[in-house]
């Protein structure tokens, strides 16, 4: 009798327990999926704390992962495209998910000579330094070029320069300087957009009359944004860029254009219509771009424009980066243009040949400046979340 009464104890208590080991997960959005649907959502199966924690994403979100496993709420970016190949990373916490991809791009701009269409010597030698720095991309803030005449003979003699970098598959991103523009360049825009044809080709989803100008490009987790300034002199298609900023769907973006949008040394600039320059900073503000890249001057400063609200850590930094190759400018702060009332703080200036390495890593930005002698002379770090 009190086998029999074990026994059917037994019985239940493996009943019980088979029933619990095929409950359904839930998945990050609180709905019940069964393992036959897996697309975009990827069970814990390999989580060793056995506490049933999985990683899921949204797939129609490009670039953003929800930690559901983290009680905190917080979450991780990653690239949607690549992610994945980094979660064999065996030293990866399963409760945290897969480390965040780390990419890198370049900065350059400014290679013109004088009079020569292209200071060829100082341009190869930042050539050979960015092939060292494993980045997946360079953009370039214009006057790759003397320019003012004869552009479609001078533009080749800078692509010639620059070959090595398609020629290791990295793709090279450019906006026109005034030395592209201006002058007797007829049909200047015409000879730009004939040179970036097939592995040199650029994106054409500007707006009209911008074709290879103007245009966004979003490599990982990040939107690339080329501003030209030279349809509309001084100015940037603001309802165009309005709409890509609103469009974004990753975390970090990132603008340039070759004029500063608050005055160095040159005076023509952004500020040169001062309203429309307020409207494009505070565009690039409400969007969490943290970062404007641009050239016209030949030297690198960093500032930060401080837009009085009290917090650095949404203040848009000025990047000017014309160090690749034009003769080098003197010139010191303060920042004596039209301001609007922002204050114009410079954190970085060095007179020297040079370029930009951004380093990207999940929500983490790495902005810093390096000498042709391969010194680090600038850096700036900040997070997005
Ligand atoms: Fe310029």
């Amino acid at each position: 009798m009190m086998r029999e009464f074990f026994a059917i104890v037994w019985c239940f208590v493996l009943v019980t327990a088979c029933s619990e080991g095929v409950t359904p997960q839930k998945s990050p959005d609180g709905t019940t999926r069964d393992d036959t649907e897996s697309v975009g959502y990827v069970g814990g199966s390999s989580d060793d704390s056995g506490d049933g924690g999985s990683i899921g994403y949204d797939s129609d979100t490009p670039g953003y992962e929800g930690d559901s496993s983290s009680e905190s709420g917080d979450t991780t970016w990653f690239d949607s495209e690549t992610a994945w190949e980094d979660s064999s990373d065996e030293s990866s916490d399963s409760d945290t998910g897969p480390a965040p991809k780390t990419w890198r791009f370049a900065v350059m701009g400014d290679s013109r000579g004088t009079p020569l269409p292209v200071n060829t010597a100082v341009l190869s030698k930042v050539v050979d330094s960015v092939l060292q720095q494993d980045v997946d991309l360079v953009i370039f803030t214009g006057d790759t070029v003397f320019g003012v005449a004869l552009l479609r003979f001078q533009l080749p003699i800078w692509v010639k320069t620059m070959q090595p970098i398609w020629d290791a598959g990295i793709a090279v991103y450019p906006v026109r300087g005034n030395h592209e523009t201006q002058g007797v360049n007829i049909n200047s825009l015409g000879a730009w957009q004939n040179t970036f044809v097939g592995e040199r080709e650029l994106p054409t989803n500007g707006p009209p009359g911008h074709a290879k100008a103007t245009y966004s490009k979003v490599h990982n987790n990040a939107m690339f944004i080329a501003l030209d300034q030279y349809v509309q002199p001084h100015r940037v298609p603001q309802d165009w860029l309005d709409e890509q900023l609103a469009l974004a769907e990753v975390p970090h973006i990132f603008v340039f254009g070759h004029e500063p949008a608050f005055m160095a040394d040159h005076e023509d600039c952004l500020d040169d219509f001062p309203e429309k320059r307020d409207i494009f900073w505070s565009s690039l503000k409400d969007a969490g771009v943290r970062a404007y890249f641009c050239g016209h001057d030949h030297f690198y400063n960093h500032a930060r424009v401080d837009d009085g609200d009290g917090d650095p850590d949404n203040d848009v930094h000025q990047f000017i980066v014309g160090t690749t190759g034009a003769e080098l400018y003197a010139w010191s702060p303060p920042y004596s243009g039209e301001n609007s009332g922002m204050t114009v703080e410079n954190i970085a200036h060095v007179t020297k040949f040079g370029y930009m390495v951004g380093e990207v890593t999940g929500p983490d930005v790495t902005l810093t400046w390096i000498n042709l002698g391969g010194d680090i002379e600038d850096a700036w770090s900040y997070s997005v979340y």
